[in-house]
């Protein structure tokens, strides 16, 4: 039983094969669909997912805003994304969700890693997020990509409630980081 159950992970894995791109125009309905079935991120409308496209892709600058939309796909289908924005060197990583049946297989950790290399070449300082303090799966992601808790947001969220974990990654004091040089990211 446990070694078919074993066998049952490795076939998972060696089926997905994910690519990490940049999103455009014509994948929001789906990125919006999966937001909306992934919970524990935060709901944006339309507008605003439309306004964190940006014209190449990668990068975008008004009055001092870059930034950044990607989307992780597994056999043409959405299966995660990531959005930051970077103001006076600063970035913020807004949002990052997986669907729940893709986890596990390094789809957040390269969308993530993905983020601090766009964030390291627009040259921001530092890379700060806030994270439900009961999301020990997301804090310890976080964590693995080199991001420390800095201070608490006490009732920040709600529905459900919760406190927000200010989490930061100083760039400047780090290497190049995890999967930062894989070939797809
Ligand atoms: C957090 C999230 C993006 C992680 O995506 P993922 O594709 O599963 O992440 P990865 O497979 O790259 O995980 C990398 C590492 O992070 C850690 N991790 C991720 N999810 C974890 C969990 N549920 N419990 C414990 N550790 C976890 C593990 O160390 C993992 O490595 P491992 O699988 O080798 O043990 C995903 O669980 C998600 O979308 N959650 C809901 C939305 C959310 O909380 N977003 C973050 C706040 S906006």
């Amino acid at each position: 039983m446990r070694n078919r159950q074993f066998g049952k992970r490795i076939e998972l894995e060696m089926s997905a094969t994910y690519t990490i791109r940049a999103a455009k125009g014509n994948d929001l309905d789906g990125v919006l669909a999966l937001e909306r079935e992934i919970g524990l991120v935060p709901h944006w409308r339309l507008v605003d997912y439309v306004s964190a496209l940006t014209p190449m892709g990668h990068e975008r600058e008004t009055d001092g805003l870059s930034r950044c939309f990607f989307l992780a796909e597994i056999d043409t289908s959405i299966v995660g994304f990531a959005v930051a924005h970077i103001v006076a060197a600063q970035a913020e990583l807004e949002s990052i969700g997986v669907a729940e049946p893709s986890r596990r297989l390094g789809v957040g950790g390269a969308l993530c890693a993905k983020v601090i290399k766009w964030s390291r070449e627009m040259c921001a300082g530092t890379i700060e997020l806030e994270v439900r303090s009961r999301s020990e799966g997301a804090m310890s992601l976080y964590r693995s990509h080199g991001f420390v808790a800095v201070g608490k947001r006490p009732g920040y969220y709600q529905r459900p409630e919760d406190d927000a974990v200010l989490m930061r990654l100083d760039l400047a004091s780090r290497g190049p980081g995890p999967d930062a040089d894989r070939g797809d990211l």
